[in-house]
């Protein structure tokens, strides 16, 4: 990890779980990261316990559903930190649906965050290597087994489709790299559910 000490990051997702969990390490590293999430309050809350780590935590509030606040998110990512080298795709809410559910605002919510908020995320992540010259840089897109399997819980179905999305975005992104000839690796993380 040495190598990325003074290195910066976004984190999705940033105040709760396992969005939180991975800031701590990153910020334990030496990372520089910037934790996203509607309650910013939580990420500020962070922030301050991790002082004195050889990293540090920036809050940034917003929502990363909503391209405007992620294109905000990267802009004062230019003017402030200059760069990114490393962009962790955590976000993602969990609506139980039947199909048969007329719910139509739950499953664009969960298409806006898991889906379409991840790739604008990694649209602008890329973009901004490209930029400063960072070709050695990540993109994690934090999946699941129900990225892979369709399991047997009833009311998963939709977000076990944007979870599927994510599988196909995650290899999609590791070829479109490798076509490029870029060194900067896409990654899925597969956790239990
Ligand atoms: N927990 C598990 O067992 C498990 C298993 C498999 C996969 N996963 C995946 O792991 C990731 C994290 O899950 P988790 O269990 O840690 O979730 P969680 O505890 O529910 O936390 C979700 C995080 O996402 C943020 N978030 C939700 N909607 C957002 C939005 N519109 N814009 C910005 N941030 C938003 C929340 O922050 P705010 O509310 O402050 O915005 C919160 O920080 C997800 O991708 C999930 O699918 C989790």
């Amino acid at each position: 990890m040495e190598r990325w000490s003074g290195r910066v990051a976004l984190v999705t997702g940033a105040s709760a779980g396992i969005g939180a969990a991975i800031v701590r390490e990153l910020v334990k590293n030496g990372l520089i990261v910037v934790g996203l999430a509607r309650r910013a309050e939580l990420v500020e809350e962070l922030s301050a316990q991790l002082k004195g780590a050889p990293g540090k935590l920036h809050a940034f509030k917003g929502d990363a559903s909503k391209e405007e606040d992620i294109l905000a998110a990267f802009d004062w990512i230019k003017k402030n930190l200059g760069r990114i080298d490393v962009l962790v795709n955590n976000a993602a809410i969990l609506h139980m649906l039947s199909l048969m559910d007329e719910n139509t605002s739950q499953w664009k919510q969960m298409f806006d965050l898991n889906v379409l908020g991840l790739s604008i995320c990694t649209r602008e992540a890329l973009k901004l290597m490209k930029e400063k010259g960072v070709d050695d840089g990540h993109i994690i897109h934090i999946n699941g087994v129900l990225g892979h399997t369709l399991g047997n819980l009833p009311g998963l179905i939709p977000y076990v489709t944007t979870k599927y999305a994510v599988t196909v975005l995650t290899e999609g992104l590791r070829r479109e790299l490798v076509q490029l000839g870029s060194k900067i690796r896409g990654h899925g993380e597969e956790l239990t559910y």
